[in-house]
């Protein structure tokens, strides 16, 4: 029994790769390489020493998709694959539709064909759009502002529906808040192409040398030192709920759709990642307080409680972990993958 991983090279994909193997789930890796470099692979192979199988796919490629689902007995799918920058879909609506939304169903059309359903998928923070209060809890009123928004409530919708259809699919719906940090090894990490549209990976690659300064978006909001408020968690801990989530499935047998964050519950402002990461490495942060970016949610951080009471998980890293570990991933590879 073999668990597909699509989008298994990218960031969060990899990680949950190797909490993967480590818990003995036998995996195979299916990515179009559109955001990841295939040496991420040999990474996670010095890592657990063990060989991952790998397809070059495109989700929207049925044909390919099909191939892949014949050569694998494939028990249950951790949907990763996706693009994944707010800024970016709004620019660009037909290609995050397309890529997200096409390529979801083009492997929900597949996996029924192949009789697997089970999914574990991918969702975001950003589905509970602007939140009256927090901490957010799963019930909260859905919305969101952007095409990548839209794509992961759409999903949800879709996945839901499918479970309507037919009860005995097993669907997981991991609502993640704001992943940072890398493995311990520093051999793996968050390398984005070209300007990364995310505050840690900006802020580390200010860090390293390769971007001069740092621009924070507002500093006059209604937050204790007038930034951002954030949930920030560790990959490793977000990895670790998949196989959670997988191992509850393997024990409940029943159908059911499970709707659940992953957040640490707690929330710290942007000023207070950058001081936390400047004290852990050392490294001086220039940055400019800019005008506030519109679309930014002020604050939002996780109830983490249901995922604790259904997949006894609990993220238990620490912001300062997540800078560590951040740097050294960074530092070591200051071109990422390259
Ligand atoms: N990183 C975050 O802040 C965050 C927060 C909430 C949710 N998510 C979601 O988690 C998932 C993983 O995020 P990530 O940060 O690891 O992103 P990532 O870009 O590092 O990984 C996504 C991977 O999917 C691959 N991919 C994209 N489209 C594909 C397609 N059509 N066919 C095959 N492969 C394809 C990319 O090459 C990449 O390797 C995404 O769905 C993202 O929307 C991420």
């Amino acid at each position: 029994m073999t668990i597909l991983i699509t989008g298994g090279a990218g960031y969060i994909g990899s990680h949950t790769c190797i909490e993967l193997i480590t818990a003995s789930y036998d995996i195979v890796v299916l990515d179009n390489l559109s955001n990841s470099q295939n040496t991420v692979l040999d990474r996670i192979k010095k890592i657990t020493k063990a060989i991952i199988p790998f397809e070059n796919v495109d989700l929207r490629d049925t044909e390919a998709l099909e191939a892949v689902f014949k050569k694998y007995n494939i028990s249950a799918v951790i949907h990763f694959a996706g693009l994944k920058s707010v800024n970016e879909s709004i620019n660009k609506p037909i290609e995050y539709y397309d890529n997200n939304i096409a390529g979801t169903i083009n492997l929900c059309k597949v996996m029924h064909q192949f009789d697997v359903k089970k999914m574990i998928f991918s969702s975001s923070a950003v589905v509970y759009g602007n939140p009256e209060t927090v901490p957010i809890k799963e019930n909260f009123p859905l919305s969101t502002f952007n095409p990548y928004g839209q794509s992961k409530l759409m999903t949800e919708q879709i996945l839901n529906d499918i479970f309507i259809s037919d009860n005995d699919w097993q669907i997981a719906l991991l609502r993640y808040f704001n992943p940072v940090g890398a493995h311990k090894s520093g051999l793996i990490g968050e390398a984005p192409g070209g300007i990364p549209s995310n505050l840690m990976p900006y802020l580390s690659q200010v860090a390293v040398g390769k971007l001069d300064k740092l621009h924070v978006f507002g500093g006059d909001y209604d937050t204790p030192d007038g930034t951002c408020i954030r949930d920030f968690i560790h990959v490793v801990d977000l990895a670790k709920g998949h196989v959670k989530a997988l191992d509850y499935f393997k024990n409940k047998k029943k159908g059911e759709v499970l709707t659940l964050n992953l957040g640490t519950g707690k929330g710290y402002s942007v000023l207070e990642l950058i001081h936390t990461f400047q004290d852990i490495t050392g490294k001086k942060i220039p940055y400019d307080i800019v005008d506030r970016r519109p679309g930014d949610i002020v604050i939002s951080y996780a109830s983490p409680e249901l995922a604790e009471k259904v997949l006894s998980w609990k993220a238990e890293e620490s912001l300062e972990d997540m800078c560590r570990d951040t740097w050294r991933w960074q530092s070591q590879n200051p071109s990422g993958y390259e």
